[in-house]
């Protein structure tokens, strides 16, 4: 298992090149199976999650191809894929796929509207929290699906004429919801609502990339999303948005080791409640067309109370960042997590930085301390890991983060992008 090694105290100073966002490529890739035709998906970042989904929907029926590359190319641009899936060959994911990556859960939507029936492991809890899938299965019942549970598998069926356009109304904002309506309700019959829609911009991202297949939906970005069915999609070329969760955690690691750099490609209007919070920190942030530019020159860190919310709220994704940077703080802040229960599992490692902070229900209160040190840590999921990251790049002394894999999932070419900027991060591979 591969480890990272960080020394810290270094500031960071350079570019990082943002790649596309992992949140994106996910759901875009799924909806490959809604056409017989082929998807061409630019700006897909290199992760083990995109990967893992390739195998997932290969086994579907999906034709994978990578677009040629010069070498070292693709650390600037990201992939190019193409997804074609001709004939889907298997309408069952089977439980050790959907395990391992809970998005995989998402193809129960373009199998039941393309195929009329599925099978889909559930994919359980996780690290982060319990994360039922009600409200997606929910949303497929109200287009006129039968769902059953059977043996751990959601049995999904259409009625003989195909699914229904309906009324959804989602009882809580729902990313996954959201993306399970739209992908749905682009192929039945007649007009589908959507209220209490995500407004998350990854939302936006698929409803665009589903227009260009010939889907008619009209509001992504709004609470209220309207979807005229179409009979079928056809082929089409999107590149996938800038990840704005990437682009959140390296402004936040500049803000943490002070320094300037500019996050090329990044746009300041995906970070919404992040770019507030990094500003009232001390962090100074400018967007341009060339990207975000982010410094901390000077002076101290601010303590800032945040609570997660969904878009344009500080994200959940970016709070046990943020929690690393408040460590450091003038004072003490209030993390509060409210999308979900136990994404609080990077406090303990925190605290072996020599961090100060206490859980109080739903909330963390961070009492800034004046230096961290370094220390062995390991990660739990995927953002937590890269809070302990930025903890080590301002901490004394050496880190060693353990369980890399989980980095792997979202962070492409992490210790290439750091060490570009000055900081001392390298990967030791072996077993951890
Ligand atoms: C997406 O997860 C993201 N994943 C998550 O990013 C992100 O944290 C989350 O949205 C919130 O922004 C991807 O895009 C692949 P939700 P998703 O449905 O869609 C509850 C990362 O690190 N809920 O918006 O699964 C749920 O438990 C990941 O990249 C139900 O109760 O999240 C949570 O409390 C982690 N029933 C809230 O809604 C349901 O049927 C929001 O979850 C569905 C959700």
């Amino acid at each position: 298992m591969d480890r990272i090694r960080v020394v810290g105290g270094r500031p960071l100073n350079g570019t990082i090149r943002i790649s596309g966002a992992k949140n994106a490529a996910l759901p875009l890739m799924i909806a490959s199976l809604l056409t017989d035709e082929a998807l061409t998906l630019e700006n897909v970042p290199r992760l083990a999650d995109v990967n893992m989904l390739v195998r997932i929907l290969g086994n579907h029926g999906v034709d994978y191809t990578l677009k040629g590359k010069r070498p070292g190319e693709e650390i600037q641009s990201g992939q190019t894929v193409d997804l074609r899936a001709e004939r889907i060959v298997d309408t069952t994911a089977p439980y050790d796929l959907v395990s391992r990556m809970r998005a995989s859960f998402w193809v129960i939507a373009p199998l039941l509207a393309r195929m009329g029936e599925c099978r889909v492991s559930l994919p359980g809890g996780c690290a982060i929290g319990t994360r039922p899938v009600d409200f997606l299965l929910m949303a497929l019942e109200r287009l006129g699906a039968t769902i059953g549970i059977e043996n751990g598998y959601a049995i999904a069926r259409a009625p003989s004429g195909g699914l229904r356009g309906a009324e959804i109304s989602f009882p809580k904002v729902t990313v996954g919801g959201t993306h399970t309506a739209l992908m749905a309700a682009a192929l039945a019959d007649g007009r589908t609502t959507v209220l209490n829609a995500a407004r998350e911009p990854e939302i936006v991202d698929l409803a665009d990339c589903l227009n260009k297949m010939g889907a008619r939906i009209t509001g992504a970005g709004t609470s209220t999303i309207e979807i005229q069915g179409v009979a079928r999609l056809h082929g089409a070329r999107h590149a996938v948005l800038p990840d704005r969760i990437e682009a959140g955690t390296y402004a936040m690691a500049v803000a943490m080791t002070g320094g300037d750099v500019l996050l090329e490609g990044a746009r300041a209007d995906l970070l919404c409640g992040a770019t507030e919070a990094l500003e009232q920190a001390g962090a100074k942030l400018d967007g341009s067309a060339e990207g975000l530019r982010v410094r901390r020159n000077g002076n101290g860190i601010r303590p800032v109370d945040i609570s997660t919310a969904p878009f344009p709220g500080f994200p959940t994704d970016l709070q046990a960042q943020f929690m690393a940077l408040m460590t450091r703080a003038s004072g003490s802040s209030r993390i509060t997590e409210t999308i979900f229960e136990n994404r609080f599992m990077h406090v303990g490692e925190l605290s072996r930085f020599g961090a100060k902070i206490r859980l109080d229900g739903d909330a963390a209160i961070v009492d800034g301390v004046p230096k961290l040190q370094g220390a062995p840590v390991m990660a739990t999921d995927l953002r937590a890991s890269v809070s302990l990251v930025i903890a080590a790049l301002a901490a004394e002394g050496e880190t060693t983060v353990n369980r890399v894999y989980h980095l792997d999932r979202g962070f492409e070419h992490l210790e290439h992008k750091l060490g570009q900027c000055g900081a001392i991060v390298e990967r030791i591979s072996g077993h951890g």
